[in-house]
């Protein structure tokens, strides 16, 4: 096999692929004035990225761009004001004396359209336009415009700037930074692009504000840096509700066995970089991981964040039903694209079923909600565009809705079993230590011998267990001890054999182990 070419030469991010700013976006609009749409409505305060991004199509069209405010008057771009054209009625009747192909941005304009006499004309406009490749664009922070207008509106949504937006801003910023305030600069290209990334879900001047505070608060703009927006960006958006950002305090260190999953999910790193994307690596959406009670299915969850370097936030979809009664849809709507703002994001969904499982049972009260919910989380697990990776964990996975588990929904759906022999070595090894202890003095082969059957939390709290005995004996805690707690505690898999056997049994031709 030849050797795989990088696409971009190492270390320029200027570099990156000749694409024009804000691809999607900009075909989106071109489309939209190229199908004749007359009139045209942009809902946002960020104005000058709708310059820049009209800018752009006007060019790729070979169209002119006029622009239009109260202040300025009526001007081709870069040139000067057309006579006489400050009052908006003025401007209209100008525009419909232009000749040609053009689009025609007027600023703050719908406030002037509850005036009868703009609003005919602007409709009068409109029909003249229909015929020719000529758009007004519109653009307001609020947009209300009067019903008549309306109906002749395409409104267009400006969304929030993407990472590629971001980076001439960010690179801006910093350089800046750096010549005027003597900010130390450590930063590679590499690490520059996840800035940019992970400042994704502001708008373009917040998200260069929040860059300059973190840089302030560190006063050097450093590999550190990464982490530091992604505080100052949850400050910024004030998470509330059902989605909580959790403090990303697990990796997959953390984690004793589950190799299969751990591999899985280190491979799927790849996938998330510039370079990965550009091989053609599909970004991941999510996993599902199920599995026996108490075997480290929550903690997985959590880990994909500490491994990736990715926010984490858990949804609590319990809340959808207690807390947001009535509201449940808007409020899960609201959640979902609040994680995809605070992108790069692993969403954490604990015990799944309790949110969507009676969507498959129509005999529950609730059956009809939980549908509708279900239908929410599906379509957003479809059309999500990637930044936000699903970290759900069920304990029963069987009363999961069959179109939640359809192949294509999750990426992957693991199942974590009991750990055998070798994981059980490794998880009093790493409970050992998490507790000051030196796994060395223990006879950890006999303690994983001895311990069959045993989650790991259930082995965690042997130690929990064991320490107790032994402080209150005043003795130090041995192998002997932790035999002893064994002796004395019945493990789930005994306690509940049959669950247990039936949990492994669905899985066996259902999931892929995790270990
Ligand atoms: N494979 C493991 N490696 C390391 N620690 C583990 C492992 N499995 C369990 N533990 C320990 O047990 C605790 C509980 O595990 P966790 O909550 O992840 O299990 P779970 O599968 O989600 O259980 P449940 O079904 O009760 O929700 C973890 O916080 C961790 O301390
Ligand atoms: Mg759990």
């Amino acid at each position: 096999m030849p050797p795989v070419r990088p696409v971009v030469p190492a270390g320029s991010p200027g570099a990156a692929s000749p694409r024009p700013k804000q691809p999607n976006k900009h075909d989106e609009l071109r489309l939209l004035i190229n199908s004749r749409h007359p009139i045209i409505a942009v809902e946002t305060p960020e104005e000058d990225r709708v310059e820049a991004l009209l800018a752009d199509v006007a060019m790729d069209l070979g169209v002119g761009l006029y622009e239009w405010s109260v202040t300025t008057g009526l001007a081709k771009a870069h040139g000067a004001p057309l006579y006489n054209t400050d009052s908006p009625e003025q401007a209209v009747a100008n525009i419909a004396l232009i000749q040609g192909d053009g689009i025609f941005l007027l600023k703050d304009f719908a406030r002037y359209c509850d005036n009868d006499k703009i609003c005919r004309r602007l409709r009068d406009l409109a029909e003249k336009f229909r015929a020719v490749r000529r758009s007004i664009v519109l653009t307001a922070a609020k947009m209300e415009l009067p019903a008549d207008l309306e109906a002749e509106v395409m409104p267009f949504q400006l969304g929030l700037p993407e990472a590629e937006d971001l980076l001439p801003g960010v690179m801006q910023v910093l350089s800046d930074m750096n010549r005027e305030q003597r900010i130390p600069m450590t930063l590679n290209p590499e690490a520059m692009r996840q800035l940019a990334q992970n400042l994704v879900g502001l708008p373009q001047e917040e998200a260069l504000r929040a860059l300059r505070k973190s840089v302030l608060e560190r006063g050097k703009a450093d590999a550190g840096l990464l982490d530091a927006v992604l505080e100052t960006k949850r400050e910024a958006l004030r998470t509330e509700g059902l989605i909580e950002t959790v403090r990303r305090d697990a990796s997959f260190l953390d984690v004793a066995g589950l190799r299969h999953l751990r591999d899985w999910i280190a491979k799927r790193k790849n996938a998330l970089t510039p370079e990965g994307r550009r091989f053609g690596l599909v970004p991941p959406k999510g996993v599902l991981i199920t599995g026996v009670q108490g075997c480290g299915k929550s903690l997985a969850a959590r880990a994909v964040a500490g491994e990736w370097g990715f926010e984490l936030a858990r949804l609590d979809a319990g809340a959808l039903y207690d807390k947001y009664v009535g509201e449940s849809e808007r409020h899960l709507h609201k959640a979902l694209e609040l994680a995809q703002r605070l992108a790069p994001l692993v969403l954490w969904i604990d015990e799944i079923e309790k949110a969507f499982a009676s969507a498959g049972s129509s005999g529950d009260a609730d059956a009809g909600l939980s549908q509708r919910l279900l239908a929410t989380l599906l379509t957003w697990m479809q059309d999500r565009e990637s930044g936000v990776f699903l970290a759900a964990t069920s304990n029963n996975i069987r009363v999961l809705p069959p179109e939640m588990l359809r192949k294509g929904r999750f990426d992957e759906i693991f199942f974590v079993d009991l750990p055998n022999t070798e994981v059980r070595v490794a998880l009093f090894a790493l409970h050992l230590k998490k507790r000051g202890r030196d796994a060395a003095g223990f006879d950890l082969a006999r303690l994983g011998e001895a311990s069959e059957g045993f989650s790991g939390a259930e082995i965690e709290q042997l130690i929990v267990a064991g320490l107790y005995t032994a402080f209150s004996a005043k003795l130090q805690l041995t192998t002997e001890i932790l035999l002893a707690e064994m002796q004395s505690t019945q493990p789930l898999s005994v306690t509940r054999a049959e669950e247990v056997q039936s949990i492994r049994d669905w899985a066996k031709t259902r999931a892929v182990p995790a270990d």
